[in-house]
């Protein structure tokens, strides 16, 4: 079953473009956002095959985009060259692309994994070549803070994983966000967020960037209305994190994302919690997606990590004020986070069963007062998260009864958990709020966002599931 679409550029005559992929699909499909542009439209296609249940649509379809007036085919998730040929879209899925993605490039002597480039400097005998390189007319690498080859691969897997134009890198989560905040924003602009992003996030929304003369509004997550509204007041930049850490709150991404492009403002959404796996925010027309590759990406809690990705010009922006802030990834972490990487998907649908297990356990048992988890009916978003997520994620968190004191006594019975400060590793990892996400706050600051002392975050890991509940019982029934 074939599908070929041919419209013109929207405004050269013709209709919307991803308006008429979905009229002539053969199998019902649900557009919930993505802008008609040339990086977006990879994303929107994405996210139209993502939602096709029917295999022989995806492996077959040929879906027509942008260059020039005239809308011509492109693979997903590449840049894409004016001309270039058809292809197949939809015929590499998520997993094969976590596990071959970017990696044919910087291959040597027939070598099948990516070498760890161990150089400071790249050499050029030959001036001219140097020099085209060092201005940036021929590709190649100059200097190790600004590029290296296996830091190149990992950004090109996560690119081609969340459907972008374009992908740089940073030393960690928290560098890839404040390298993208300071990169964009001016004083005197207008930033609107939510209460409940991370809380190193926060931290930069309340204290550093007003610091700048930049006006950050942070609104009540769950109150959409009182978002828009915020925005409506003004906005360059609308800031999103969805699923929240650690409350896991929900944001209607096509919503919120609508409203942010009509005040004009630059669109960045956090997915660290949802990965690439379960959610792509690109396809909802945001301009760029944030990572703590830390977490799920790299997955094995051995390696720091961050990267944005999205709208090529605001990325290069991005890269620019990254290479001279200095905070460049390392080349080794780089390699072990491609190395998790390839099982990204494999463990992320884990996790995901495993949180949803977990979670169904901890609603039924008497001790606990609260749990989040978006893939429960009884979560006040998980409609959202139904319709936006093609899974819940392996995030949670809960209450028990007693608080804090509770908490304390709990979690040292729990024989197969780090209590640590970290999430997203193969290893299920549990802390309160207190010592993890929202350690930069006061009590008062948490309780300022909503975040209960006897709050229990637990990622959880690729354990067999029976094993995490056993555990969560005898710890909870002692
Ligand atoms: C959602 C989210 N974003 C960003 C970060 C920051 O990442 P990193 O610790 O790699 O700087 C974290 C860390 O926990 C996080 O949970």
């Amino acid at each position: 079953m074939g599908l070929d679409v041919f419209a013109e550029r929207p405004g050269v005559g013709g209709g919307n473009p991803i308006t008429e992929l979905f009229n002539q699909s053969p199998t019902p499909l649900e557009y919930r956002g993505g802008r008609l542009r040339d990086e977006g439209l990879a994303a929107c296609v994405f996210m139209l095959f993502r939602r096709t249940s029917d295999p022989s649509v995806c492996r077959s379809t040929k879906i027509l985009c942008a260059t020039g007036t005239i809308w011509q085919p492109r693979p997903t998730g590449r840049v894409f060259n004016e001309g270039e040929a058809v292809s197949e879209i939809g015929s590499r899925s998520q997993a094969s692309t976590a596990v071959w993605g970017g990696e044919d490039r910087y291959l040597l002597d027939r070598a099948t994994q990516v070498p760890v480039v161990h150089s400071v400097a790249f050499g050029y005998p030959d001036f001219d070549e140097w020099y085209d390189v060092a201005t940036g007319v021929a590709e190649g690498h100059i200097y190790g803070r600004n590029t290296n080859p296996t830091v190149a691969v990992f950004e090109e897997k996560v690119r081609l994983l969340e459907g972008a134009a374009a992908a740089t890198s940073a030393s960690t989560g928290m560098a890839a966000i404040s390298n993208t905040l300071h990169a964009l924003l001016r004083p005197g602009s207008r930033v609107v967020s939510v209460k409940d992003t991370y809380g190193g996030t926060s931290l930069l929304f309340i204290e550093f960037l007003p610091a700048f003369g930049i006006d950050c509004e942070l609104v009540d997550t769950t109150d959409t209305d009182a978002i828009e509204a915020a925005i409506g007041a003004g906005c360059d930049m609308l800031y999103l994190e969805t699923p929240t850490n650690p409350t896991l709150k929900v944001l209607d991404l096509a919503r919120l994302i609508a409203a942010g492009h009509t005040a004009g403002a630059v669109v960045v959404v956090d997915n660290t919690f949802a990965t690439p796996i379960n959610q792509l925010p690109l396809a909802f027309g945001a301009d760029l997606v944030v990572h703590s590759a830390t977490k799920f990406l790299g997955g094995h809690a051995d390696a720091l990590g961050g990267v944005v990705v999205g709208d090529a010009d605001l990325v290069k922006k991005v890269f620019q004020y990254r290479e001279i802030n200095g905070a460049t990834l390392d080349p080794m972490a780089a390699y072990l986070l491609l190395r998790g990487m390839k099982t990204l998907d494999l463990r992320v649908k884990r996790q995901a069963e495993n949180a949803m297990a977990v979670a169904t356990f901890l609603e039924a048992h008497e001790r606990v007062t609260q749990v989040n988890y978006p893939g429960l009916e009884s979560h006040p978003q998980h409609a959202i998260a139904a319709a936006q997520m093609s899974g819940f994620g392996g995030m949670l968190s809960f209450a028990i009864d007693g608080g804090l004191d509770a908490v304390k006594a709990f979690l040292p019975d729990l024989q197969m958990a780090h209590r640590a400060a970290n999430l997203g590793a193969v290893e299920t990892t549990v802390g309160p709020p207190a010592t993890t996400s929202h350690v930069e706050c006061t009590p008062e600051e948490r309780a300022a966002l909503g975040i209960p002392e006897g709050l229990v975050r637990y990622s959880a890991g690729i354990e067999h599931v029976d094993d995490l509940v056993a555990d969560l019982a005898q710890a909870l029934d002692r």
